[in-house]
């Protein structure tokens, strides 16, 4: 068989042609093969029985609708290559928009950064790494912290990023200059109408808030006091539809609304506010 043909045929029984992309970046990481050696190769016999195989098993989870990035157990984010599996929510472009007004806001200081429910550690390692911040990456999920850890070896970050198990913030008292959070943020209807794909295989506890969605972005704002400084920032990724609640969140809890970041689709997305 010509890698050509594997390309059609699994193309066919998918039956959608926008996974052409996937397939092709299945059949490169089976093969172990780069973009030009799979489209200048592609009239070639296939003959590792290996890569064949792999090809296989990592074909059938696409086909049954397992995210792309679970099956290669990674994705990109800001640049950069972390490790995924499916105790982390796979990090989504919108993230990197929060992401990007941290970085405008840190300038070239380096900072005491605390990122709540970090689950791959995509935002604090990326902080980390461009701004040389110290950041502690707070998870609760045990699962997740695994793959937390494993990213901060991947990038070499152990002196400046610190895994911890928690619940939203750390035990003791501390001081950051900045706190980021991309936490769960859909309600439980949210999540009844959300893509088949994530609900069967992203973590529902990295996604799922409550009934209404606000529940841990409310709690967050009501302990970020007791961790800021007068002036420093507050950094949150919201759901579509949550910025006045969080403004009066904001309000009750002595923090100011700087600016609402909106997504590529348009929708409120980032929420930076200040400490009065
Ligand atoms: C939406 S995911 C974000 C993961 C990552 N920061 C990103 O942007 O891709 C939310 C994360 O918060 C974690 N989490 C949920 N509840 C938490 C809590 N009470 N305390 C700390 N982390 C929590 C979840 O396990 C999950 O890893």
């Amino acid at each position: 068989m010509l890698y050509s043909e594997l390309f059609a045929s699994a193309l066919k029984k998918l039956d959608r042609n926008e996974m052409a992309t996937a397939v092709e970046v299945l059949i490169e990481s089976s093969f172990a093969i780069n973009r030009s050696q799979f489209w200048m190769g592609r009239n070639q016999t296939i003959r590792d029985a290996n890569g064949l195989r792999r090809f296989r098993r990592a074909f059938a989870r696409l086909l049954a609708g397992e995210p792309l990035a679970y099956i290669l157990g990674k994705k990109e984010f800001y640049g950069e290559t972390f490790a995924v599996s499916p105790a982390v929510l796979i990090p989504r472009p919108e993230t990197e928009l929060l992401v990007e007004k941290a970085l405008e806001l840190l300038g070239q200081r380096p900072a005491r950064i605390l990122d709540i429910g970090s689950g791959s550690g995509c935002i604090a390692i990326t902080l980390a790494r461009l701004t040389r911040s110290h950041v502690v990456a707070l998870e609760k999920s045990r699962p997740a912290l695994r793959v937390l850890k494993r990213n901060i070896e991947r990038f070499g970050v152990q002196s400046r990023v610190r895994p911890l198990a928690g619940d939203l913030y750390p035990g003791r008292a501390a001081a950051f200059r900045m706190i980021v959070a991309n936490p769960p943020y859909l309600s439980r209807q949210d999540w009844l109408e959300a893509p088949r794909e994530i609900r069967l295989h992203e973590p529902k506890t990295a996604l799922v808030s409550g009934r209404a969605g606000t529940e841990i972005l409310a709690r967050i704002i009501a302990g970020a006091p007791r961790f800021l400084e007068p002036g420093s920032h507050l950094l949150l990724e919201i759901g579509q539809g949550q910025r006045r609640a969080l403004c009066g969140f904001l309000k009750a809890a002595g923090l100011r609304e700087l600016e609402c970041v909106r997504d590529y689709a348009g929708i409120e997305r980032v929420v930076v506010a200040q400490m009065e």
